[in-house]
């Protein structure tokens, strides 16, 4: 097979590889993209159910977790939800808004893809897909790659091969794997963005309830890596899933417990000790005003309080009916681990950005070396909000190369 030589190759062509090959090929760079998957971008292809929520109006670098938190600031200003949203509308794809400022496309995320493949083609970026690459070395002041097509030449060398998550899809640690070769440092990767399972014998009166959802505000962690979430919840038969689930999940640490306000904005206290004292209903057929009968006796049941259900209020002293209360706003869980890469939309960690320019995202001590998207240790929320990163990253390395 025949050897070839680029001003810059791009080994991953997701979301971030294909944004940076384009901005290069641009520029009048010879890029060559390399993607292993038969597929093109099938993360793309299955997001936002099928919609892709491709950003979120409402950027800003405190949605993104991170042992560097500044770090994602600098391309993410450089290249913002409006800059992309134009270029959406410059190939005319209709988008709408959801809740919270997440943009969606109205007919299929293929429209993104078509979209990211034609910004490629006009730039004359090269394609080797389906295509392995076993290895990566040092050549001078650039990179050899052996593939399964042969030898490929690069002056500048962009790891782009996203996370871990879905790895039905192809998805590889490739990134960490090179960045580990050169000396850089990998903060620990985990899922994110994931259901959280707990023991079968804990979760035993929820188990049943699989498919209840309810919006309640969760927190975990304490100080800076603290997050708290308002959100829909969503009972699954192994645990919790939801929005509120999904985002909390990115900040939770196995051994640590989830706080679970099952009534947000409510004041439960005051709410039960009134109509203790101007009625004689049941302590549970008060709170099935609020949650699904049979949340209810499963919740009491989880706290070994299933005979209070039939009390009457009346009955029960105002001390108890206080912890009570105090318990629905901050039911305390401890979740015995995450579904997995299989279920998790994102990995969080990745390749340290201390050693990352913030500009271009080239590593500093190995020049011509760049690494963007999800590889780098940056998680966005649930939202729109890792597409944008993806853009805005591959964007800060395309116009840098
Ligand atoms: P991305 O995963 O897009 O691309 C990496 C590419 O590298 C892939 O094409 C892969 O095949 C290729 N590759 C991997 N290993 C390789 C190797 N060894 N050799 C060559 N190629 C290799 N985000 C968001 O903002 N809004 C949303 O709606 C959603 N929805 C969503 C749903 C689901 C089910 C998932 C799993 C994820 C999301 N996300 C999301 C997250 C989003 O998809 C993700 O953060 C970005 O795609 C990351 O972009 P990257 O370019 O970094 O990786």
């Amino acid at each position: 097979m025949s050897s070839s030589r680029y001003d810059a190759v791009v080994i991953g062509a997701g979301a971030a590889g294909m944004m940076a090959a384009a901005m290069a090929g641009q520029r009048g760079l010879r890029v060559l993209l390399v993607e292993h998957a038969q597929r093109l971008a099938e993360k793309i292809r299955i997001s936002g159910g099928g919609r892709c929520n491709f950003t979120n109006t409402g950027v800003t670098h405190a949605q993104y977790l991170s042992q560097n938190p500044d770090f994602c600031r600098s391309a993410l200003s450089a290249y913002t939800p409006r800059d992309f949203l134009d270029l959406v509308e410059r190939h005319g794809i209709r988008w709408h808004e959801k809740h919270r400022g997440q943009l969606f496309c109205d007919e299929s995320s293929e429209d993104i893809i078509r979209m990211l493949r034609s910004e490629c083609e006009d730039a004359r970026v090269a394609w080797r897909m389906p295509c392995t690459v076993q290895s990566v070395s040092r050549n001078g002041d650039g990179f050899v790659l052996q593939t399964s097509q042969g030898a490929i030449h690069a002056a500048q060398l962009v790891l782009a091969t996203g996370g871990m998550a879905i790895p039905q899809l192809g998805a590889t640690d490739f990134s960490l794997k090179i960045a580990r070769q050169f000396g850089l440092k990998i903060i620990e990767p985990r899922p994110a963005l994931v259901p959280l399972v707990f023991d079968a014998q804990q979760w035993k009166p929820f188990a049943e309830l699989s498919g209840v959802a309810l919006e309640a505000g969760v927190s975990t962690g304490k100080g800076r890596s603290a997050g708290y979430f308002l959100e829909d919840l969503l009972l699954t038969h192994r645990g919790l899933s939801g929005p509120a689930i999904l985002q909390i999940s990115s900040y939770w640490n196995p051994g640590e417990p989830l706080s679970i306000d099952l009534a947000p904005g409510k004041d439960l206290e005051e709410e039960l000790l009134q109509a203790k004292h101007t009625g004689r209903q049941q302590l549970s057929t008060i709170l099935a005003a609020h949650w699904p009968r049979r949340l209810v006796d499963g919740w009491l049941r989880s706290q070994g309080a299933e005979a209070l259900g039939g009390s009457r209020l009346a009955e029960l002293p105002d001390a108890r009916i206080r912890r009570l209360a105090a318990s629905l706003h901050a039911w305390t869980i401890v979740p015995t681990g995450t579904a997995g890469y299989k279920k998790a939309e994102v990995m969080r960690g990745g390749v340290d950005t201390r050693a990352i320019d913030q500009r271009t995202m080239q590593a500093r001590n190995v020049p011509g070396l760049y690494i963007i998207g999800e590889a780098l240790d940056i998680t966005g929320w649930l939202g729109g909000y890792n597409f944008q990163w993806a853009w805005a990253s591959g964007t800060a390395c395309g116009r840098s190369l």
